[in-house]
């Protein structure tokens, strides 16, 4: 490998649009803020999004940044493709530049040209171009601009020369350029070509789109208010090509990794088709380390599963390298360098990242061996009945309980010669999907979410300064229908224009308290036993009508329950210092990665690499505790998430905020960005104690704790037991270990003593029985026997005996039988 080093690349890539009037932007996190059309970032464009279409404002007119990307699941989804081409990836960083409604496709094409041929000096010649197919701008500025022959530039269709984030969203035609790897590298296919054939000839190093639409939810395209251009250049593949490497692979960017990969297994990097594991380890490690970096964890469903399943893959692969101890997770330090300090990301909280993967390792092996255990009993049933088939149900059974992948189940079936039914599999998992879909329609509509509420305006919430206020009622509902009046008795749940009651969320549970209406407007009291929050920010307070008749467009007055307000509260407070506390125990490789918060206890998990040792929890508990008794203001203000960054707020690891933000602040020791209700002073949370701590899944433990009158409740509970104790043992509570210890050893003592005993009897008795054997058989072939009928001696007597026995009697044979039925030895 030589040539340009890829940090330079990236660096002259992002200079040469600067120098023309761009703005250099970081890349965003690979989970797309506030758009759930998106699984990951999957191009440079996507922050830009709004920004094309029109729907943020923005002085931005021109833009270039190296975005990370994942393009595994999705519309643009490459995992399959992954070491199998010389080319794709699954996890890469896009070079782009973007217009927003300012140049347009002139300046695009001689900008790329320029950057390609004069600045990196590419041969003009091995350079081909793409167009839409009836694109004769593009074409005719190919020709002008490159100097470019007719048949350099290859016309295209839809598939291949229009482009889309996703179903929706900004799109247009677009232009590619390809860089020809040369004749050596053509293919046996007769009309090998760019744009007819896909090996591994033709490159494709940069994508000019030409942003003219925004597709809605329907497919109608719409036209955007201004055309923009948004283009794409894989640094991997630039980079292979500025570098001269065979591959992807062979460039600065893997070496590294790929070398590590060598290091562990003991093997070297191979020639041909057995290159393929080491390129998808190194491919997913860096996928892997990318997305735990950006706040996505291993788990069942979403994000989290996508990278699972890429983890699950690149550990497979491991197996056949021989890597089977936990070996991803070393792959970190690798990437850290060979991104020479491109993403700091990688370095702050390598922690978090390193544990992450190898607790999911750890998990997926012992998911092997349980469902390996399992598919080989699978697999000698089928043989042995003599079928070839294995059933959809069973794999589908494999992959629910045990979470065995069905590709791997499919690989194993194929080494045993067995095919699975796929089909089967499909449909079982289809109904299990359909099952969940059915639960959550029910759950939403339990809590009144439905189309009865859609015209509703949000909720004002008054509840962080005022625990009562006067309010209207908008809207009642009985289950999912809109009701004019609940009488007594009856479930139901109000919506009212504004609310102290605060609406689960963050962590934090629903208020319970009353509401109550005038005597004019029906009397009516309604015990809020929730309260909770549908979309859009409107406030569902769900309890049961104790007197009166409540009716819509009534006048309340809302009253939280203030004493489990009050509680609550101390629980949240102090799991923010308990947050601050952890990271200065454990190091600010901890990050939040859920939390609950109720009157009676709190719950707080968070990223590390594995238990907390007692003496750091009693460390933490101490800290916390030093805050209370030395207490510190508790304060809050509404910022934007930039400032609130930049003061160093402490955020939920992964979660998404909006451009406001409120931030808690308590003294200068914590700050957090939160919407949760707190103390006025932490000396309100009373005290702190930590009631346990677990593993609860890759890289994620849990603390529980109590706080203020949970504590006492936990004192004065303990207190009780230490008094019933006592009183049992008759001596005073501070004495109560002094004489357990006491008794213990007398108990020892008396065993010693009894075991001692029993076995002299023991030996008493061997030597009788063996006085009163008999002789039998002749010279020669004389032996003795000994038997005797011994009630009430246990199997494990019998047995002792016989070999004191035998060791008496030399040779001969004993027969003893006791305790009941089959105790005979
Ligand atoms: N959005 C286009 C792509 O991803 C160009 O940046 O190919």
């Amino acid at each position: 490998m030589s040539g340009m080093p890829s940090a330079e690349i990236r660096e002259a890539f992002l200079r040469f649009f600067e120098a023309r009037g761009h703005v250099r932007v970081p890349s965003s996190s690979l989970v797309p803020e506030d758009d759930p059309t998106l699984l990951f970032a999957n191009a440079g464009m996507n922050q830009f999004k709004d920004v094309f279409t029109g729907r943020a404002r923005s002085e931005l007119r021109r833009a270039t940044s190296a975005q990370r990307c994942v393009r595994a699941g999705g519309k643009h989804n490459d995992l399959d493709s992954v070491g199998r081409t010389l080319r794709h990836n699954t996890f890469f960083e896009m070079l782009g530049n973007f217009s927003f409604g300012d140049y347009f496709k002139r300046e695009a094409i001689g900008y790329a040209w320029e950057l390609l041929t004069t600045v990196w000096a590419l041969p003009p010649d091995r350079l081909w171009v793409t167009v839409f197919r009836d694109d004769d701008e593009a074409a005719a500025l190919w020709r002008e601009t490159a100097g470019l022959p007719e048949e350099r530039i290859v016309r295209l269709g839809e598939k291949d020369n229009f482009w889309a984030m996703g179903e929706t969203g900004p799109c247009g035609p677009c232009s590619e350029v390809h860089f020809d790897r040369g004749p050596e590298h053509r293919c046996a296919a007769p009309e090998c070509g760019v744009g007819r054939c896909s090996c591994d000839r033709w490159l494709e190093v940069w994508n000019l789109v030409f942003m003219q639409f925004d597709r809605d939810a329907a497919g109608e395209l719409h036209a955007l208010p201004r055309p923009s251009i948004d283009t794409g250049m894989g640094l991997e593949r630039i980079a292979a090509v500025l570098q001269g490497a065979g591959s992807i692979f062979e460039t600065d960017l893997f070496r590294p990794i790929i070398a590590a990969v060598e290091e562990l297994s003991g093997r070297p990097y191979p020639e041909g088709e057995d290159r393929l594991p080491f390129r998808v380890i190194a491919d997913h490690a860096r996928a892997c380390c990318f997305l735990i970096a950006d706040g996505v964890l291993p788990s069942n469903e979403g994000r989290g599963y996508v990278l699972r399943r890429i983890l699950r893959r690149a550990a497979r692969f491991g197996r056949r390298l021989g890597l089977e101890a936990p070996f991803l997770w070393r792959l970190r330090a690798p990437l850290a360098r060979a991104m020479d300090g491109a993403y700091r990301e990688l370095e702050l909280r390598a922690g978090t990242v390193e544990a992450a993967i190898r607790a999911e390792e750890e998990r997926f092996a012992e998911t092997l061996e349980s469902g390996l255990a399992l598919l080989d009993r699978v697999v000698e049933e089928v043989r042995s009945s003599g079928g070839r088939h294995i059933s959809g149900e069973t794999v589908f059974r494999l992959y629910d309980t045990y979470g065995f992948p069905l590709d791997l189940t499919l690989d194993v079936a194929e080494e045993n010669g067995l095919i699975v039914d796929t089909a089967a599999f499909e449909r079982a998992l289809e109904e299990q999907r359909r099952r969940a879909r059915a639960d959550r329609r029910a759950r939403a509509r339990a809590y009144g979410e439905g189309p009865a509420l859609e015209d509703l305006p949000a909720t004002t919430f008054l509840g962080y300064d005022q625990l009562r206020a006067e309010g209207e009622v908008l809207a009642l509902l009985s289950g999912q229908s809109r009701v004019e009046e609940a009488r007594p008795g009856d479930e139901v749940t109000v919506v009212l224009d504004r609310t102290p009651f605060y609406g689960e969320g963050g962590g934090q549970v629903g208020d319970h308290g009353e509401l109550r209406a005038g005597p004019a407007d029906g009397g009516a009291r309604l015990r809020v036993t929730d309260t909770r929050r549908a979309g859009r920010g409107v406030f569902l307070h769900i309890g049961r009508v104790e007197g009166g008749v409540l009716r819509d467009g009534a006048g309340v007055t809302a009253e939280v329950d203030a004493g489990r307000r009050r509680d609550v509260e101390r629980n949240h407070s102090a799991t923010h210092l308990l947050h601050r506390a952890l990271r200065e125990v454990l190091g600010t490789g901890v990050h939040q990665a859920g939390s609950l918060v109720t009157d009676e206890r709190l719950r707080f998990d968070f990223t590390a690499e594995g238990p907390v040792a007692a003496a750091e929890l009693r460390r933490v508990e101490a800290l916390v505790n030093a805050h209370i008794l030395d207490p510190l203001p508790v304060e809050w203000f509404v910022t934007d998430l930039d400032d609130a960054r930049r003061m160093g707020a402490m955020a939920l690891f992964g979660e998404k905020y909006g451009q406001r933000v409120r931030v808690v602040r308590m003294g200068d020791w914590s700050l957090e960005l939160c919407g949760g209700t707190h103390v006025g002073s932490t000396a309100e949370v009373g005290l702190f104690h930590l009631t346990g701590e677990s593993g609860i899944g890759s890289g994620v433990r849990r603390v529980e704790a109590v706080t203020g009158p949970g504590v006492l409740a936990m004192l004065v509970a303990g207190r009780a037991e230490l008094e019933r104790a006592a009183a049992i043992l008759r001596c005073r509570p501070g004495e109560v270990a002094l004489r357990v210890a006491d008794l213990a050893e007398r108990l020892a003592e008396r065993e010693r003593a009894g075991a001692a005993a029993e076995r002299r009897e023991a030996l008493d008795r061997a030597e009788r029985l063996a006085a009163a054997a008999v002789e039998l058989g002749r010279d020669g072939s004389a032996f003795r026997l000994s038997s005797a009928e011994l009630p009430g001696v246990g199997v494990d007597g019998l047995r002792s005996l016989a070999d004191d026995l035998r060791a008496r009697l030399g040779s001969g044979a004993v027969l003893l039988t006791g305790g009941g039925a089959g105790h005979g030895v």
